[in-house]
């Protein structure tokens, strides 16, 4: 059989966690034949509420998952790793400012930043989730110098998965049926759905834009923000990472903009279109850009470089 993996999930005491981890290890994202070694790192604080998420992992009774371990040390979680989940992050408070929110923040991307490149495998593949999710996976990826920028993305699978779901409801179709649905830029806001090159199953295109602001709404209805869908997406986003894209289709994740064929400036993470093969992803290029796609796209890059420049300013004045 094969070599287990060595998975890290950060935030593992949190809500997404909570369905993440039974996920992975359970073989839907793997497959049934890949054992896995779960690390799951939290805060000090944390740690006995991690005791219990680890409790119940081995009550699960898995065949596929050979071990867990549970630590507050980024050096101890992050060794000889082949995957970071990165769902840990400070949550915003009530009337907390979205630039304190984004210093806190950066400044733990830059430690784990600095602990993944020292211990973990050089070809380790990151995926950040955690919010300011674009601009954290930069920052750590700035700082673990040696794995390449190539190897972190970021997570825009939900917002995928929600334009996606929206359109097929207005449409009255399966899920399944709509594909190459894409959000551009950043998890925020401002970034941008985009169903015009969508295509149905059939090959029909998709003419509805329906794609709201989602995550507020469930906040609003729940009080907790989205988790099983955002433990699910974080599920299809690494199954395509190292499973590869279908013929014929994409998935949209944030990635290092440089080299990109669509005027984003180099140096964010901005979420295009990707098509990947053997854990490498390529942009999808020539896709048609109407004046009105092109002003959304720029509006959210201007966001990512101020974001960027924000982040950094604070990370080397302190
Ligand atoms: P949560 O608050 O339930 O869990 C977060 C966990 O991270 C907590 O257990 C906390 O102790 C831990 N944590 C904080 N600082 C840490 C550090 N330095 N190292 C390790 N762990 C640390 O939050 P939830 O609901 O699980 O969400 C996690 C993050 O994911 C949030 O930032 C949220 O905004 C983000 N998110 C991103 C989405 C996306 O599409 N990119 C979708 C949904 C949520």
């Amino acid at each position: 059989t094969a070599e287990p993996l060595r998975v890290c999930v950060t935030g593992a005491a949190g809500q997404i966690a909570y369905s993440l981890l039974y996920q992975l290890a359970k073989g839907d994202v793997f497959g049934q034949d890949q054992p896995v070694i779960l690390i799951l790192l939290d805060i000090p604080v944390m740690m006995g509420a991690l005791g219990g998420v680890a409790m119940e992992l081995q009550d699960c009774a898995l065949p596929l998952l050979k071990e867990t371990i549970a630590t507050d040390d980024p050096k101890v979680a992050f060794k000889d790793i082949d995957l970071a989940i990165m769902v840990g992050a400070m949550p915003r408070r009530e009337g907390m400012l979205r630039k304190d929110l984004l210093k806190a923040n950066v400044k733990i991307f830059e430690v784990q930043g600095k602990a993944i490149d020292e211990v973990a495998k050089k070809d380790v593949r990151v995926v950040v989730v955690g919010n300011p999710a674009n601009t954290n996976c930069l920052v750590m990826s700035q700082y673990a110098k040696t794995i390449p920028k190539e190897n972190f993305s970021c997570l825009t699978r939900l917002d995928q998965n929600r334009a996606q779901a929206q359109i097929a409801a207005r449409l009255n179709v399966k899920n399944t049926e709509v594909r190459n649905v894409i959000i551009w830029g950043n998890h925020s806001s401002t970034q941008f759905p985009d169903a015009s090159h969508a295509k149905m199953t059939n090959g029909d295109s998709v003419t509805e834009r329906t794609v709201q602001k989602r995550g507020a709404a469930v906040i609003a209805a729940r009080k907790f923000s989205s988790a099983v869908s955002a433990a699910k997406a974080i599920c299809d986003h690494v199954r395509d990472l190292w499973n590869g894209t279908k013929e014929g289709e994409w998935t949209s994740m944030g990635v290092i903009s440089d080299g990109n064929s669509y005027g984003v400036p180099d140096n964010v993470m901005y979420s295009f279109p990707v098509r990947i093969k053997n854990r490498k992803w390529e942009f999808v290029n020539g896709l048609s850009v109407s004046d009105f796609a092109r002003s959304k796209m720029e509006a959210t890059a201007n966001e990512l470089v101020e974001e960027r420049d924000t982040a950094f300013q604070f990370l080397s004045t302190e």
